[in-house]
């Protein structure tokens, strides 16, 4: 079974999702609408704040207490190439329960044991990446979740929008515009093939969206929630 896939993003008006102005206290309060058993995050994210880690000590190497009436959610990772080592850090913070990363057949067996010795749940999904929808699957499985906020950038929200596995859109547009020549939006992907007939004709796979709710947030911020039509 897959959980319920919410993609929560903040954009300007132009789509942009970095290089604005941002409310993040907004942005987190908001998060906490659809009450997450997993937040699915990017592994950039992650890396670029690798600066703010200390470094390892010996509490990274204790078990995580798991507490049945912990309503706080995973964090789960995908990170085929075991690039995150800041598992202590993010341990440290008060906001998940547990740690799951994701990887895959390729990721270097020394990760794997460096997950171990830190008692970091891995998934093992895929061939060269990871393969999101044998890992949700695999997460509503083992760990009972059905409802997955993911909180990342353009590439991994592409990936899952692609593949059929989003239920619904968040987004809080700023009043902003951005402009740039550099992609940064909430949708990386593959160019879908044009369609043979008229140019107004859209192409095969464009994904429809039903419109759930509008509002007009402190600071001129506009929340709307679509619903995916699958
Ligand atoms: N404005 C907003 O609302 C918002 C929200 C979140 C993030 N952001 C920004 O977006 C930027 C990037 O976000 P992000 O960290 O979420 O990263 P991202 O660039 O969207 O996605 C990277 C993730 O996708 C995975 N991935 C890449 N190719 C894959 C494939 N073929 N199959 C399966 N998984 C694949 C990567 O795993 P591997 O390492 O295994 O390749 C990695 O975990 C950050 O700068 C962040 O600040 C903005």
């Amino acid at each position: 079974m897959l959980p319920r896939v919410i993609l929560h993003n903040a954009v300007s008006l132009d789509g942009r999702i970095e290089g604005f102005p941002l409310d993040m206290q907004q942005y987190y309060e908001l998060a906490s609408t659809w009450k997450e058993d997993a937040t699915l995050a990017g592994s950039q994210t992650f890396l670029k704040a690798a600066v703010e880690a200390p470094p390892e000590d010996e509490s990274a190497f204790l078990p995580i207490q798991a507490d049945s009436e912990d309503r706080r959610p995973l964090l789960v990772i995908p990170d085929s190439r075991g690039r995150i080592r800041t598992w202590h850090y993010l341990r440290s913070l008060p906001y998940w329960r547990g740690f799951v990363a994701l990887c895959s057949r390729s990721t270097p067996q020394e990760y794997l044991h460096y997950l171990e010795h830190r008692h970091i749940d891995c998934i093992i999904a895929g061939g060269e990446h990871v393969d999101l929808r044998a890992a949700l699957e695999e997460i509503c499985s083992r760990y009972g979740v059905k409802v997955v906020r993911v909180d990342a950038g353009g590439t991994l929200n592409g990936l899952l929008l692609r593949q059929g596995l989003v239920d619904e859109i968040s987004l809080l547009i700023y009043p902003s515009l951005v402009g740039g020549e550099t992609q940064s939006s909430i949708f990386r992907a593959p160019d879908l093939p044009l369609p043979a007939g008229p140019s107004w004709q859209a192409p095969e796979g464009v994904i429809s969206l039903h419109l759930i709710d509008a509002q007009r947030l402190k600071g001129d911020v506009m929340w709307l929630r679509y619903e995916v039509r699958h």
